[in-house]
């Protein structure tokens, strides 16, 4: 029987986290659900897992440039924002968060999360003082008002050495997550 993923489209946002390689098996999970993933990552994301995995895996050319020479003249930012049923971003950093919920689109990532008008939905993965802090707790408070959903980063052992929250969601409960945005 056909999920509710079959046939779906899914851009999805990877920023600059330890917890980046998490989401090649999201990518997977997507795959295998009958979903097609495009793949954007910020500069900094390209720090933790290379551009070249996400491409393999997905299967498509993974966005990163802004003024790249599009494939039509329509700009990338635009093309996949209106190409694509949601729009994920997991791992989701403090950084692109604030851009998000301030509007800013100095990045092809959060050019396509502010020209993007379908579901969205953020995963986010930080340091737990980075997730404890007011700035972060009032922009991630923002999105939610706005209708994103953001998923709660459970507690655990984190890559910074101490536990706390701000780990990912694994990637099982993200997918279970996005599914839910196609539920609703
Ligand atoms: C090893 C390492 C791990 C990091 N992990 C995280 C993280 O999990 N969450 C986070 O918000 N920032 C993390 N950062 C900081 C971000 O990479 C930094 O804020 C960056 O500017 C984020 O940019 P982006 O949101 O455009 O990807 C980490 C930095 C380093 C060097």
């Amino acid at each position: 029987m056909a999920g509710i993923l079959q046939g779906r489209k899914i851009a999805l946002g990877v920023t600059g986290s330890i917890a980046a390689y998490k989401a090649c098996e999201l990518v997977r999970l997507f795959s295998k659900a009958g979903a097609e993933t495009a793949v954007v990552m910020t500069e900094a994301a390209t720090k933790f897992v290379t551009p070249l995995v996400f491409r393999t895996l997905s299967r498509r050319p993974v966005a990163l440039d802004a003024f790249a020479e599009p494939e039509n003249w329509v700009p990338g930012h635009v093309s996949l924002a209106d190409w694509c049923d949601a729009f994920v971003v997991a791992p989701c950093t403090a950084h692109t968060a604030a851009k998000l919920a301030h509007g800013y689109a100095g990045d092809l990532l959060s050019s396509v999360a502010l020209a993007c008008r379908r579901p969205k939905l953020l995963a986010p993965a930080m340091n737990a003082g980075m997730w404890e802090n007011p700035a972060t707790q009032d922009n991630f408070a923002l999105l939610r008002r706005r209708g994103v959903v953001v998923m709660t980063p459970p507690e655990g052992e984190l890559a910074c050495g101490v536990s706390g929250p701000g780990r990912m969601p694994e990637p099982a409960a993200v997918l279970a997550a996005v599914e839910g945005l196609f539920a609703r």
